[in-house]
């Protein structure tokens, strides 16, 4: 949106595959996936060694085998493309198709049978599951190349710890953090999407995973977002660092730290907070938590 308006927009997440959208659909003004590109990612290359590590490794965790080899060999052709934002526009394509043929859209379990098993289905969506790759893959191109657009800024995608990043003093910012519901239960992005980190970090896979967990996942460190006896220092420091811009939050109405506990923060640091409530539900939340979104100038 801040992009549409023609604003330069810096774009930051210390995840690896969050920071290649970033790239596709933020820094990138003019690169588009063309017809040329497209059979080039889709067709087996002779001259191409594909390793089979996914298929090695995933069998019967998230995909069919079949399912398996087209990713092995799509990720490597999409390596092949000599254009950074071509290779970022590819990934961008290939996560979303990786994520709408799972269960719950996510990475967090070895549960590929909830999807084959032949049973009464109350829930999912056993056609999406089970539509080709490709047929997906190509959809979410088709919306990449759509969303690319030149608003003469030079805007950046960064990979960085938020505490780590200092490259400017923005006018705005604004902050989708992890979130932790009132059970005190976090959402670790590293644990939900491990997957498709590993699509980007593919030469360094497999040295990445923990080789105990059922589902392979990559091992990971601890983070303060997820962790509900420090994430209030979390949103202190971050609120304190970009205290010279305006600060807009996305929330949930439920989260812990509660939303009256992020006002005051905010107040202490001399903000003036607007708090609006947005009516928007969450697909899988069974609660009724409702999204809030917190602007203090
Ligand atoms: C609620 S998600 C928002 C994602 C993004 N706004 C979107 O809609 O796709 C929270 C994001 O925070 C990122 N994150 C968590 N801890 C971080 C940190 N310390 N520094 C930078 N990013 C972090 C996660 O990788 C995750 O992508």
């Amino acid at each position: 949106m801040f992009k549409k308006q023609g604003k330069q927009v810096f774009y930051n997440d210390y995840l690896k595959f969050n920071h290649t959208i970033g790239l596709a659909l933020i820094e990138n003004n003019d690169v588009f996936l063309n017809d040329d590109d497209l059979n080039f990612i889709l067709q087996k290359n002779d001259n191409i060694q594909y390793p089979t590590f996914i298929h090695d490794t995933f069998h019967n965790i998230y995909f069919t085998d079949e399912e398996n080899l087209w990713l092995y060999q799509t990720i490597t052709n999409i390596y092949k493309l000599d254009n950074k934002y071509k290779q970022a526009l590819a990934f961008f394509a290939l996560f979303q198709a990786c994520i709408i043929k799972r269960p719950y859209n996510l990475f967090h379990r070895k549960n590929l049978y909830i999807r084959t098993a032949e049973v009464e289905r109350s829930f999912g969506n056993k056609k999406t599951w089970d539509t080709l790759f490709e047929k997906h893959f190509l959809k979410f191109v088709n919306e990449a190349n759509n969303a690319v657009l030149d608003n003469k800024k030079n805007n950046i995608a960064f990979q960085n710890d938020i505490f780590e990043w200092n490259y400017k003093t923005p006018d705005l910012v604004y902050i989708d953090t992890p979130y932790i519901s009132k059970k005190g239960v976090g959402v670790n992005y590293f644990d939900f999407y491990h997957f498709l980190e590993g699509i980007v970090k593919y030469d360094e896979w497999f040295n990445l995973i923990d080789h105990e967990s059922k589902h392979k996942k990559i091992k990971n460190g601890k983070n303060e977002w997820c962790n509900k006896g420090e994430i209030h220092d979390a949103f202190q420091n971050l609120f304190t660092k970009f205290k010279n811009s305006i600060l807009v939050i996305s929330y949930r109405d439920d989260g812990i730290p509660a939303t009256q506990e992020l006002i005051e923060m905010l107040e202490k640091i001399g903000k003036k907070v607007e708090v609006k409530k947005m009516d928007y539900k969450y697909v899988l939340s069974n609660g009724n938590s409702k999204e809030v979104l917190i602007i203090a100038q």
